[in-house]
């Protein structure tokens, strides 16, 4: 197995640091490895395994002789340096929105569809962090029994909005408990004791981009027909680290639920916590720096004729961002695709 020469991109943010942290505990085999972030960040060191690293001001130069660049730095920064990357005979596996739904840009998430991975052009996407914990719910359940249409609620962590949020949250919790006033920058309303039924802009049907990738990254993942009804409605709450979702599938085929617990107690990535009598259910604080997807509450629908609801809680920097893309850059080390 070749190994490859390694750059990650936005390697000082959140996702960065997660990526670094789990390249450690998924041994990834690699030649070289360069930290890049923006100008602001440049000079800042960083450890990993035990190793001192520098991080560089990233510039097309950048990517001379880089064989794989895991990038977290926003669809601005991905844009810009693709091009330069994939001219260099890289391969960018992108954690952005920017190229998920290019028809020549496999949308993968490993274990799910990880043959996609072999029609890559050099740009690999890393789907949204909703959409990701949900797949690996969702496949298994889907080959079973069809997926008809698909209705999903989403609880996500300030997390999933960057550093800067996460630091919000925490000034804004403390203005409040003190009863000072404070200004709120990253999010249109205050964060703290909340709920926010807003992620990203508004479309012009009424659903925010953050809605309308769950439901078009889902398609694009599962091979699902372009006319499966998908509706998402994405909420903001006050909680750090972790994504939950309930959703409510309807499927072509009977699935019962006990059917449907023993087929995700064997799926790849995926832990079922369903005694519900016994207070037994996954909640964020369960799924904060864990890889598993963590599924509950699994039970018949009584809206849709073959139908289950399901409660799922993951950690969106991990298994929503980071680990799925250290698994890409193993998958396609492994299948020799770079
Ligand atoms: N957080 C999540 O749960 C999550 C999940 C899925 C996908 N994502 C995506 O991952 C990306 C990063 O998210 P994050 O939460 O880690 O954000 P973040 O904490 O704000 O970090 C952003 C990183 O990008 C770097 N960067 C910004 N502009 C750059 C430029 N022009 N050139 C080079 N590097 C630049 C920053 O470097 P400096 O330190 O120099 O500013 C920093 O390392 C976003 O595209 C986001 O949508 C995030």
């Amino acid at each position: 197995m070749k190994k490859p020469n390694i750059a990650i991109l936005g390697a000082t943010g959140v996702v960065g640091r997660e990526i670094l942290k789990i390249m450690d505990e998924l041994k990834v085999e690699y030649k070289s490895l360069k930290l890049l972030s923006s100008a602001k960040s440049a000079g800042t060191e960083l450890k990993f395994q035990g190793e001192s690293y520098i991080v560089e001001e990233a510039v097309p130069e950048s990517f001379d002789g880089i064989n794989i660049v895991i990038a977290s730095a926003g669809g601005t920064t991905s844009k810009k340096f693709a091009p330069e990357i994939v001219k260099r005979g890289g391969v960018l596996i992108d954690n952005s929105s920017a190229f998920r739904m290019e028809p020549d840009v496999p949308l993968v998430i490993a274990y799910v569809n990880d043959e996609d991975l072999k029609k890559h052009k050099g740009i690999i996407a890393n789907p949204n962090c909703s959409t990701s914990q949900l797949m690996l719910v969702l496949k298994p359940l889907h080959e079973k029994a069809k997926i008809k249409r698909l209705i999903v609620s989403t609880y996500q962590s300030v997390s999933g909005a960057g550093l800067a949020a996460i630091n919000e949250l925490t000034a804004d919790t403390k203005a409040n408990l003190a009863g000072e006033g404070f200004k709120n920058v990253c999010f249109k309303k205050p964060i703290s004791f909340n709920v926010i039924p807003q992620i990203d802009s508004f479309c012009e049907n009424g659903y925010t981009k953050e809605e309308m990738k769950v439901t078009n990254e889902t398609k694009k993942i599962l091979h699902l027909d372009a006319s499966t009804p998908i509706s998402c409605t994405a909420v903001r709450v006050p909680v750090y680290r972790g994504h939950s979702e309930a959703v409510d599938i309807e499927f072509e085929n009977e699935i019962t639920p006990d059917e449907a617990r023993n087929i995700l107690g064997n799926a790849f990535g995926v832990k079922v916590i369903d005694n519900p009598e016994d207070y037994e259910y996954p909640t964020t604080r369960d799924a904060a720096n864990q890889d598993p997807v963590f599924v509950g509450r699994i039970r018949k629908n009584i809206a849709f004729k073959n139908g289950l609801s399901l409660w799922c809680v993951g950690d969106n920097l991990r298994i929503g961002a980071a680990l799925n893309t250290v698994r890409i850059c193993k998958k396609i080390t492994e299948m020799n695709l770079f």
